[in-house]
């Protein structure tokens, strides 16, 4: 018998989606490693499916292994790798066979890529999988992009391995070409600005307040029981609460303070920037994991500003404190949000793929690294179709953030008072002040462009665009 599929690259997320098909999608599984041997242990390693895992040692074989029209799933690291494969795939393959890229490729790549498809009889599939790991193996959040044709064949194999909230598969089809790895992309932005915001929070507790790690953990895990509650939220608690067997320290005190990135918290930013969109707090938390990285920089730094200190009297323990800063977090963290849906309604419109916003709120809401109860919230300001210029405009969120600016505020400026940076928290702030003025300050930049440049302005109590014959400097 033909395998229904095949997974094709075996580091640990491939491994897990090749065993979450076997397992929850009942599906006979090809299986392709470039090193072999981890196909067959694969196989070896989960007896209790092995029925249904099929290792082949050749690319030739692992083709012929497959039910036609095959559905092929690539794992690999993005970038050339996909690109080698790809090409060594080709013509091996036959019209209507599906390829699936379900790594974390640019999406820019994964729209060339489908370019190259069009019009050959194959399909390509841009696929995002959010959800680690454990979201690989036993329920992820999948995003996909490419022709509906081809969607509507890979469904039924999709929704299987796919995260259930109250039951439904988060599982869509998002738009064609990249609209899938776009979506995916800035899914990690977000993620990156949650993870700094609740990062910003826990250096106010540990360094302001000087609570311990483990009754940070345990401020975290009261929070998640309320408005903020979130897997981020929730692991941690965890990882603020484990101990280091060995030294019998709190783990995280003993863990290096630098944040490590593979791109796509980055090439959110990029492309927000590429779309004319400030998403601060995206662009904060992917400048604050590159500040983290230069260690030796902070450490000199520190030799020079070090006596400045912290004023740790700003911040208190009280009750009344940790709520603020509950407060706070939960209004960053919708701006945070409706900042990455402004990128998402941009390139929907610029690259036409009339992105359906409820429902990426809808698939997010389980199996992802983002997964949290303001997704439902945010999935009902979409309902009915609504359209929404910007999330904080929408009166459930407006009530929340009218109320919750105050501790946002109150937060961002004892911080700023005792020297403890919060560069998410303040972005989210400067956002919504900037969004809630009728009046900028652009008007003088204007002037000032004009004045140098000759670049033009217009004016409030006139039509038209002017130059206007400045004195000299
Ligand atoms: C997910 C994650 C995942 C991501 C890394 C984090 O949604 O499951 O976003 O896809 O690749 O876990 O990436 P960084 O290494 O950039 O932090």
């Amino acid at each position: 018998k033909k395998a229904d599929l095949g997974v094709l690259g075996l580091g640990v997320m491939g491994a897990m989606l090749a065993l979450n098909f076997a397992d929850n999608g009942g599906f006979d599984v090809g299986l392709y490693n470039r090193t072999h041997e981890k196909a067959t242990r694969l196989k070896a390693e989960n007896p209790d499916l092995a029925e249904r895992l099929h290792p082949s040692e050749t690319l030739q074989d692992f083709v012929a292994s497959l039910a036609t029209p095959r559905v092929i799933v690539l794992m690999l690291s993005a970038g050339s790798a996909v690109d080698e494969q790809l090409a060594q795939l080709q013509p091996l393959l036959e019209d209507g066979d599906i390829i699936i890229d379900a790594g974390n490729a640019d999406f820019n790549d994964t729209r060339r890529r489908n370019a190259l498809y069009d019009g050959t009889g194959l399909h390509f599939v841009g696929m995002g999988v959010s959800g680690g790991e454990s979201g690989a193996r036993h329920g992820p959040s999948i995003m996909v992009g490419g022709s509906a044709e081809a969607f509507k064949r890979l469904k039924p194999l999709l929704e299987p391995i796919a995260a259930k909230y109250d039951g439904s598969p988060c599982i869509d089809w998002l738009g064609t070409d990249g609209a899938g790895h776009f979506v995916k992309t800035i899914h990690n932005g977000i993620e990156y600005a949650d993870m700094q915001m609740i990062a910003e929070i826990y250096a106010i507790l540990r360094d302001g307040s000087g609570l311990p790690a483990g009754q940070i953990g345990d401020v975290f895990a009261d929070w998640n029981t309320r408005g903020l509650s979130s897997y981020l939220v929730e692991i941690t608690a965890t990882v603020l609460k484990e101990v280091d067997t060995e030294t019998g320290k709190p783990l995280v005190d003993l863990i290096v303070d630098e944040a490590g990135q593979k791109g796509t918290g980055r090439w959110s930013v990029i492309e927000a920037q590429k779309l004319g969109i400030g998403a601060t707090a995206l662009e904060a938390a992917v400048a604050a994991r590159c500040i983290s990285s230069a260690r030796h920089l902070r450490l000199a730094a520190a030799e020079v500003y070090g006596d400045l200190g912290i004023d740790a009297a700003i911040f208190g323990t009280a009750p009344a404190d940790i709520a603020e800063l509950e407060s706070a977090l939960e209004t960053a963290k919708i701006v945070a949000y409706a900042q990455g849906y402004t990128v998402l309604a941009a390139a929907s419109e610029e690259f036409g793929w009339n992105l359906p916003m409820g429902e990426i709120a809808r698939i997010w809401r389980a199996g992802c690294i983002i997964r949290s109860v303001l997704l439902q919230d945010i999935m009902q300001a979409y309902e009915g179709g609504a359209s929404v210029q910007n999330l904080l405009l929408v009166p459930a969120f407006a009530e929340r953030v009218k109320l919750g600016q105050v501790a946002l505020r109150k937060v961002v400026a004892k911080a700023a008072a005792a020297g403890v940076p919060v560069p998410a928290l303040s972005s989210a702030l400067a956002y919504f002040d900037d969004l809630r003025r009728g009046r900028g300050a652009a008007n003088l930049i204007q002037g000032q462009r004009d004045f140098f440049g000759a670049h033009t302005f217009r004016r409030l109590d006139r039509e038209g665009v002017f130059h206007h014959i400045w004195p000299e400097a």
